[in-house]
């Protein structure tokens, strides 16, 4: 029990180093003129994460990364001799030598000993997307090339998602289909507050107008319609973040027609779309960058007194669960609950409060936005989401299956 005990304060003291870390970092940003190290780190590479020259990475590792590391030392030994003083262990004390090797990490490569950079700043092409917790190449490649003012996780991601620095909307070019509708003013509102450029696809050839900033504003538009999904292949290529939230409520109705169109507005056209905007995915920038985020609502796990919506929306949810497994970008599901549009006129929720929730969690870098008045569908989604993408890992491939010979 002891030895328990003593390996879970060595973890807590690992996870303390680094989020000193990531709070140095976040202070060389706030205050880069006591920091002047860190802008020569951020100098010594280029957007392939080849060194610009050999002299100034190794100056970088000696003005930003042994002094950092200094901090982390000092700041492992004060968090041991104070911990001790309060619950004594040798567990404490782990954090001082995982910070010693860092230090001399950075001083043999500032020596010129040691030719490769460290974990998040390895050349070579990106084999996924940013990842969630821990901080991986594509990660911290946004905030050297994308945001220098997000994206200060140096080994978890723990204090972005804090500060909500684990997305940075500022200058992204968002594609918000279903635009004219509630929840899509809502959004492309909050998203203009956020510095993003939004873009309007729309179903109607009519102005989109949203009020934001204290005055009204029309917004950039494109007009397209479900079925030609493929002629907005040039606009998709130049979006950085594409949010599918168009869709439709045939309520209680169970027609040919209203099985028509539930299916293909709210699961087809949107699968067309999100397959059309990976397809555009290839370079390591538009991996790290790039993201979709789809709107399948809670209906995916809860009733929404409409059968037909609930089926386009469960299949949709479950192709996007599926297609997550090895998407080339980050895919973010939008769980959302009632709130009152045109769609749902009982809605009990606004709109502008549930878009306002969407981007904060977002920025939290939450990969299943849960906004919803029905507290089962906090638990019974993460269930539902859990074991069919397990069950989906276990039983397709992302390769052609070969089929079994004939005996
Ligand atoms: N309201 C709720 O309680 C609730 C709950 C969970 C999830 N949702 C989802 O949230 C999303 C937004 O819905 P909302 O509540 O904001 O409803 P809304 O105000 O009715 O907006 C839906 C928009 O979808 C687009 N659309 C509708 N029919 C279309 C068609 N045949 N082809 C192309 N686009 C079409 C329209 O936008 P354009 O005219 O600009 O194309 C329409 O304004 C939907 O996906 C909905 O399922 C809503």
């Amino acid at each position: 029990m002891g030895l328990l005990w003593e390996l879970l304060w060595a973890g807590v003291a690992i996870v303390a180093v680094e989020l000193i870390r990531d709070c140095r970092h976040w202070l060389a940003h706030r205050f880069p003129k006591a920091f002047p190290g860190h802008y020569v780190h951020h100098r010594a590479y280029r957007q392939d994460w080849s060194w610009v020259s050999e002299k100034v990475y190794r100056e970088a590792e000696w003005r930003n990364d042994v002094p950092e590391a200094v901090t982390l030392v000092i700041g492992a030994g004060v968090l041991a001799w104070g911990m001790n003083l309060w619950i004594p262990g040798w567990g404490w004390g782990v954090g001082i030598p995982y910070a010693v090797g860092f230090l001399l990490m950075a001083l043999a490569r500032s020596q010129g000993i040691g030719t490769h950079s460290d974990f998040t700043h390895l050349p070579g092409p990106f084999g996924g997307p940013p990842t969630q917790w821990f901080v991986n190449r594509p990660y911290h490649w946004r905030h050297h090339f994308d945001h220098g003012q997000a994206y200060f996780g140096g080994t978890l991601t723990v204090l972005d998602r804090i500060l909500g620095t684990a997305l940075s909307l500022k200058d992204k070019k968002v594609a918000v289909t279903g635009a004219s509708g509630s929840l899509g003013r809502a959004l492309i509102a909050c998203l203009l507050e956020q510095g993003a450029k939004p873009l309007a696809l729309t179903s109607q050839d009519r102005p989109v107008i949203v009020r934001a900033k204290g005055e009204e504003q029309e917004i950039p538009r494109v007009v397209w319609q479900v079925g030609a999904e493929v002629d907005l292949l040039g606009t998709l290529r130049e979006v950085d973040i594409l949010i599918l939230n168009h869709g439709v409520n045939v309520y209680g109705s169970r027609t040919p027609a209203a099985i028509d169109i539930s299916t293909e507005v709210n699961a087809l056209s949107q699968w067309r779309m999100l397959e059309l905007f990976l397809s555009q995915i290839k370079t390591n920038a538009e991996i790290a960058t790039k993201e979709v985020w789809v709107n399948t609502s809670e209906a995916e796990v809860s009733p929404a007194l409409s059968p037909l919506y609930e089926i386009s929306k469960r299949y949709l949810g479950e192709l996007v669960t599926l297609r997550r497994l090895d998407a080339p970008c980050i895919i973010r599901k939008l769980i959302l609950g009632p709130f009152k549009s045109a769609l749902n006129p009982y809605g009990v929720m606004s709109a502008e409060w549930v878009a306002r929730q969407i981007v904060a969690l977002a920025k939290r870098d939450f990969r299943n936005i849960v906004i919803t008045i029905n507290p089962l569908t906090y638990v019974l989604f993460p269930l539902k989401e859990l074991s069919h993408s397990l069950y989906f890992r276990l039983f397709s491939r992302r390769e052609t299956p070969t089929p079994p010979s004939n005996p």
